[in-house]
């Protein structure tokens, strides 16, 4: 293991308020995405709105690593260049999701576990020779009054830790993601519980498999009301409530927290990703950044509509939202970046 690689690359992916681009979505959720808008949910399709992402012109002066598919990362642009050499030719580092998705968890009635351990290593090898360097595994924890149990809890913590371990082995650092859902009537105290716990769990796992922790990233949820709820939280309460979490389970040898966006706005999680930085970053001992998917992608997506004619204004959109959360990073997001 070298353990250099993993921390240079871990620094490097949350280095100079730059963060992370999901564009990982597996194949039937990128299909129910471009269902939504009309989108034909074909190979080409996908090959060109990842094609659109890739090639933004800029990307790279806001986002320092971008998360791949399987289908992706074998892709290529329409002249033949990999999106690999792509991505590398603009100074992003590929990262690649891993797991094979959360699956119904047996005797744990509406819980999941993330399944994709079988056959890691040799998957982690080749992406490893492809030239990714870092990798994906989403934890999918369901919160409602009575859930999680300890149990999923514990095994979904279990299967990251394992999956973290292995990634370390290969010289890919584990972006480790649990992820307590937002879906629910849950207040925001509930989703802090759930999510303290989660995490503490997770570190525990992490610890027992020995895993570096210089040479990982945490993708966690921010700590927010669930979408049914009726009372919402401010950002006020949001950003205090998360810090404090994370302040209480994340050891400071992580050199980076960044977070997935889980249903969000893309203003309101660049609102609060903005506040904790603008708040608390001096007294951080790690950076806080994102790794957003559909709170980076969504706008954009819904202008291209799989038409060649929007390309170019769909980018336009996908740099906006990159400039944005960058912002956030170092606390200089506000409202009047989104009427520029
Ligand atoms: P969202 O930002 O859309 O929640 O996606 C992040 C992600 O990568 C989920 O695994």
């Amino acid at each position: 293991m070298n353990n250099q690689l993993l921390s240079e690359t871990a620094r490097a992916l949350v280095a100079d308020d730059k963060g992370l681009l999901a564009m990982d979505e597996s194949t039937p959720t990128c299909n129910k995405r471009f269902a939504t808008l009309g989108i034909p949910q074909t190979e080409e399709a996908r090959q060109a709105y990842r094609e659109l992402i890739v090639t933004a012109p800029g990307l790279c002066e806001n986002i320092s690593g971008a998360i791949l598919y399987d289908e992706t990362i074998r892709q290529q642009r329409q002249d033949g260049t990999p999106f690999l050499k792509v991505l590398d030719d603009a100074g992003i580092i590929p990262g690649i999701k891993v797991d094979t998705g959360a699956k119904n968890l047996a005797a744990h009635p509406g819980e999941k576990i993330t399944e994709g351990l079988d056959g890691l290593r040799d998957r982690l090898k080749e992406y490893f020779q492809m030239g990714a360097r870092f990798a994906k595994w989403r934890a999918m924890i369901v919160i409602d009054d009575n859930l999680p149990s300890a149990s999923a809890m514990e095994a979904n913590a279990h299967a990251l830790a394992r999956y973290a371990a292995l990634c370390q082995e290969a010289g890919l650092v584990p972006i480790v993601e649990p992820e307590v859902l937002m879906d629910g009537e849950h207040t925001f105290e509930r989703c802090l519980t759930v999510t303290e716990e989660s995490l503490r769990t997770v570190f525990i796992q992490l610890n027992r498999q020995r895993v570096m922790l210089e040479g990982i990233i945490l993708k966690p949820n921010m700590v927010l009301s669930g979408l049914k709820c009726p009372q919402q939280a401010s950002t006020d309460e949001v950003t205090t409530a998360t810090v404090k979490c994370l302040f209480r389970t994340v050891p400071a040898a992580v050199p980076g927290i960044a977070f997935l966006s889980g249903g969000q706005s893309p203003e309101l999680a660049s609102a609060h990703l903005n506040l904790m930085n603008f708040r608390f970053k001096s007294q951080l001992p790690w950076a806080l950044t994102f790794s957003f998917a559909r709170a980076i992608q969504q706008p954009a997506l819904e202008i291209w509509q799989g038409k060649e004619a929007n390309r170019s204004s769909a980018q336009m959109a996908l740099l906006h939202r990159a400039k944005c959360v960058r912002a956030a990073c170092r606390g200089e997001y506000s409202e009047a970046m989104e009427n520029l």
